[in-house]
């Protein structure tokens, strides 16, 4: 049996949004380049699958040296923060091994005031902030941080730090550094860390905020954010920050700039985040409608598209029928509708986004119910990005997407990560 199922298709509405912010960035010797890259891994070792970004971040020792850090790739977050030690004295020696330590921000500098006023993480569960004392500061500025994976509150230090990332011509990463200079970053115990992935020791803020890395990260580049996550955890996805053209191999000639469908980003109050306007889902060229002023959020920590009960039930309703001689399975959680895929049955099923095989003989729509009153009423994860080229551009505001890089025969893993000297 043949079943060709459509690709979803998220069809969209309007808005439009302005940001400003401030710069603090140099890179330190550059050929002709038009973004930064950094490599994107998937993580499965958590409890939902997480996405990591690999960037430098400088180590003072004895003996000045470089190490790496992964961080979650986070759109949400409202600062940078990872594991990390606060100290007021930097002279050599000072920095155990192994350990990444950053000069702290003072309680009387704005970005304290700014980032516990305006920028924090909201979170009920989160204890009052102090201005702690340590040794060689007289005031210390303590800020909450929500860990994505447990939700749960912690508190960090907030400093001043230095990451490193590679320049690109779209095609390679180049000789040559970038440096940027988060004013209001934190420095967390690894306490708060609890439950990451193995190897992954922070956040990296990719929201509208001033101290996320899209504010820091523009100058010279233009404020453009593209994200391709791998959907295999041995194959290395890419981020870049900065115009295109974007290449992946084996396409040398096509820039995936090309491949893009745009819609508005919306502003929504109290969130950083990244907002669309859904109007309908389109299953096999049937468009289920979605109430209007429905609120979409873009979401790199939630793994599978979450849906308000209402449209939920409408887009399963749909593909009942669209599925109607698949035999069901019994549906295994979090999902509600699962197909046995055993007997041999053949699928030709273009939804490598909508279908997540769980095991060899069951299939399942991989959307979940989010609840009669979620709100948002939708929350796209990272399962349907996957393989997707995805453009936050925050100069136009407006949000482009691929459809699946597979059916263009190339994947998110497919960038040539070899650096050379010669755009
Ligand atoms: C922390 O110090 C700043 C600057 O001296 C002061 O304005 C603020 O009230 C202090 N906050 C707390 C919670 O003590
Ligand atoms: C730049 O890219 C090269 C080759 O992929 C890699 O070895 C190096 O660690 C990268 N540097 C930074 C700062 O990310
Ligand atoms: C963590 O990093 C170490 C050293 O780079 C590596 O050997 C190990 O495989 C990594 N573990 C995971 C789960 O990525
Ligand atoms: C993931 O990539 C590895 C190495 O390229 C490959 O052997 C494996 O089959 C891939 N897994 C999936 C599920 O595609
Ligand atoms: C949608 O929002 C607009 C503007 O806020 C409002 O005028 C309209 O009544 C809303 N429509 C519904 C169905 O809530
Ligand atoms: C990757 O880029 C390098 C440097 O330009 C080039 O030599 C190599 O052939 C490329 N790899 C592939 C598979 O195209």
């Amino acid at each position: 049996m043949h079943l060709l199922l459509l690709l979803i298709i998220f069809v969209l509405a309007f808005t439009s949004n302005e940001h400003e912010a401030t710069a603090d960035a140099s890179v330190d010797y550059f050929p002709p380049y038009s973004s930064i890259v950094v490599p994107v891994t998937k993580h499965t070792d958590a409890s939902k699958p997480l996405y990591s970004v690999q960037i430098m971040t400088q180590w003072l020792s004895d003996y000045e040296q470089h190490m790496y850090t992964n961080f979650l790739i986070d759109i949400d977050a409202p600062f940078i923060w990872h594991d990390c030690i606060v100290q007021g004295n930097m002279n050599p020696g000072r920095c155990p091994a192994n350990t990444v330590c950053t000069y702290p921000v003072s309680c009387d500098e704005d970005q304290c005031t700014n980032i516990r006023t305006t920028y924090s993480y909201e979170d009920p569960s989160c204890s009052p902030e102090t201005n702690t004392t340590l040794p060689g500061v007289v005031c210390g500025c303590p800020v909450n941080v929500v860990n994505p994976v447990t939700g749960t509150c912690g508190q960090g230090l907030l400093s001043f730090e230095e990451l490193y990332v590679n320049v690109s011509d779209g095609r390679n990463p180049l000789i040559g550094i970038y440096g940027f200079y988060p004013h209001g970053a934190a420095c967390v115990p690894s306490s708060s860390l609890a439950s990451f992935p193995a190897n992954v020791s922070g956040v990296m803020a990719f929201s509208t905020s001033p101290y996320a890395a899209p504010s820091l990260l523009y100058q010279p580049l233009e404020k453009t954010l593209a994200l391709c996550l791998p959907s295999n955890s041995s194959a290395q996805g890419v981020l870049f920050f900065g115009t295109g053209p974007y290449y992946l191999l084996p396409q040398t000639g096509v820039d995936l700039s090309s491949y893009l469908v745009y819609t508005p980003l919306l502003k929504h109050p109290d969130s950083f985040g990244y907002y669309i306007g859904v109007d309908s889902i389109v299953i096999k060229k049937r468009s289920i409608g979605i109430p209007a002023n429905t609120t979409t959020k873009l979401s790199t920590t939630d793994p599978y598209t979450i849906l308000r009960s209402d449209i939920y039930n409408s887009v399963v309703r749909r593909f009942l029928i669209v599925t109607k001689r698949i035999p069901p399975a019994k549906p295994v959680a979090p999902f509600g509708l699962c197909f046995s895929t055993k007997d041999g049955k053949k699928w030709t099923i273009s939804t490598s986004n909508s279908i997540k095989q769980i095991t060899k003989d069951v299939a399942c729509l991989a959307f979940v119910d989010g609840g009669a009153t979620s709100e948002p009423a939708v929350v796209i994860g990272t399962f349907q990005f996957e393989d997707n080229f995805l453009v936050f551009d925050l100069k136009k505001s407006t949000f482009g997407f691929s459809s699946s890089l597979l059916s263009k025969k190339t994947s998110c893993s497919n960038f040539n990560f070899t650096r050379t000297n010669t755009p």
